[in-house]
């Protein structure tokens, strides 16, 4: 069942006010928010520990939080080997329960990741599955025989490097992995497996958690004739480069038509629980297939993320075509969203450049959409640099330049030894990535990036056009100068991004007075003005 929209677009939720995934959601890496034991790895009591930071200090209305569940961590939790249990590392059920009651005393919503594509090798679904061709799980999984003359059944390649396919000698069959070979597919055409796995959402639905955040969720339904991949005639522009993986299109290992059905079912279970959500992380970069994962009916995802910005220079016009093009896309009701960064891939801060970083703040608060920000992003954080030899990231491993290790560098509380993230003495599992600033550090120093996040925060809480408002660009200026409005029930709110380095002109409709800037005080009102160097305004 679909949810109701108002008159302006926005998605409600059944108490008939906006729903509450329309706000904004903040990313942990478990591993690297808050040692609560000591031990130099993040975990659940810590996070919980930091549940008032984020409602109150920082102003954020969801968190996902990324995998804790039982695995062996081959890669860091995206390879789980109990969906319904919690991993010693991060804690225990118990802690999950208290997180998500903390949570929800302040009125914070829960998002879970879950990993239906692959679970860990160390699965006892598959551990059955791989005993022997007759055993009962044996279909839980993607196993297929050799290529006439031997060899792999086709051509399909893992993300993480080398061919898709392992051969298990015992039994004498290939079983399909498109992450590492410690993170087999499961076979989600077996109805046992989508029982097994829609029951695994039961669980932690039952336990209170409000959506999940859904791993590689264009990957669940692959071609069924398991045809070979033709080769790459182009690299698309907005899709990194994968090493060899980027050797191939990839129209039979992924994201086959049936996908749909699988996101109806995922979508029904959310239903029988109320207000619930999902965001699927969908790497597909052409708008009506991206767009098709809503559903027709608006009847599958809540959300595909949006991944265009990642892939973005700091070019104004790209930006204005993706924050266009998206608009467009959308289905009548859907809600959009925007991203800047996560787990996966270097931090803005990085890509856009140091200077940018209050820009892309003001950019990803204030465009019409749900923004997922990433922990640490508000402090400005940098990548970490990681001493060779100390990689973590198994894929980073394979591909050092592709290094995940940089943007998940722990969390910085405190100037102090151990930076408040762990105690004194203690070796964090990465290590930090800029021992001069830290939240406490940056919390009363009005020109810091923490106080630019909490003030856009507010903004978005006060102002109910730039939560909810229509967006359209206002015209007049500069190429490399994005400007827009967001317009809801007679109120406008102004916005301008300087993409450059040097001033340029602004002109707005009308003449308006500054809430906001990233660098410039005004106090007066005005129609006109020089925006600086990378400088980004909100007016009304
Ligand atoms: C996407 C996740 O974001 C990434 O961190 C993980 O390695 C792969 N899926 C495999 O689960």
């Amino acid at each position: 069942m679909a949810y109701e929209v108002d008159n302006n677009g926005v998605p409600l939720g059944r108490d008939g006010r906006a729903a509450w995934w329309t706000g904004v959601i903040y990313q942990i890496y478990p591993r690297s928010f808050q040692d609560a034991t000591g031990g130099g790895i993040g975990d659940l009591p810590g996070i919980t520990s930091r549940l008032d930071y984020l409602k109150n200090t920082l102003g954020v209305d969801a968190i996902w939080i990324s995998p804790f569940f039982r695995s062996p961590m081959a890669d860091f939790g995206y390879d789980v080997s109990d969906y319904t249990d919690v991993d010693p590392i991060f804690g225990t059920l118990e802690d999950s329960a208290e997180l998500i009651t903390e949570a929800h005393r302040l009125d914070l919503k829960v998002i879970f990741d879950w990993v239906p594509n692959h679970s860990s090798d160390q699965h006892p679904w598959f551990v059955e599955s791989r005993s022997s061709r007759t055993n009962p799980k044996r279909d839980w999984y993607v196993w297929k025989d050799p290529a006439p003359g031997g060899g792999p059944p086709n051509n399909w390649l893992s993300i993480f490097g080398g061919l898709a396919w392992e051969l298990d000698e015992t039994t004498g069959q290939y079983y399909l992995h498109t992450f590492l070979k410690e993170q087999p597919e499961l076979n989600w055409r077996n109805p046992e497996v989508e029982a097994a796995m829609l029951d695994s959402l039961r669980f932690w639905l039952d336990r209170g958690v409000d959506g999940f955040r859904i791993d590689v969720a264009h990957y669940l339904a692959k071609d069924p004739e398991f045809r070979s991949n033709p080769s790459s005639t182009s690299t698309p522009d907005a899709v990194k480069d994968y090493h060899e993986y980027a050797t191939q299109e990839h129209l039979y290992d992924k994201a086959h038509p049936d996908i749909h059905r699988i996101h109806g079912r995922i979508r029904d279970v959310l239903d029988e629980y109320g207000d619930r959500f999902s965001v699927g992380e969908i790497h597909e970069f052409d708008w009506v297939e991206w767009a098709k994962y809503f559903g027709k009916n608006l009847d599958q995802l809540h959300m595909p993320y949006n991944f265009t910005m990642l892939w973005t220079d700091w070019n104004a016009t790209d930006f204005r075509d993706r924050i266009i093009a998206q608009e467009r896309a959308l289905p009548r009701g859907a809600w959009p969203n925007h991203v800047l960064g996560n787990h996966d891939e270097p931090r803005l801060s990085t890509r856009f450049g140091t200077e940018r970083v209050r820009a892309a703040a003001v950019l990803l608060l204030t465009l019409r959409g749900t923004p997922t920000m990433y922990y640490g992003d508000e402090l400005g954080l940098i990548d970490g640099v990681i001493p060779p030899g100390n990689e973590q990231d198994p894929w980073g491993r394979r591909y050092p330049e592709l290094n995940r290790d940089a943007c998940r560098t722990p969390m910085q509380w405190t100037l102090d030894d151990g930076m408040g993230f762990t105690s004194a003495g203690v070796e964090p599992w990465l290590p930090f990535a800029d021992p001069n600033t830290s939240v406490a550090s940056q919390l009363d120093d009005p020109t810091s990036v923490l106080s630019l996040y909490r003030n856009l925060l507010r903004l978005r809480h006060e102002i109910a056009e730039l939560a909810l408002g229509d967006i359209d660009m206002f015209e007049g200026n500069a190429n490399d100068v994005l400007a827009y409005k967001r317009s809801l029930d007679g109120e406008t709110t102004y916005v301008a991004v300087n993409f450059t380095n040097e001033d340029r002109p602004v002109e707005f409709p009308t003449e308006v007075r500054q809430v906001l800037s990233t660098s410039a005080e005004r106090t007066e009102a005005f129609t006109a003005i020089l925006l600086g160097a990378n400088e980004a305004i909100v007016a009304r």
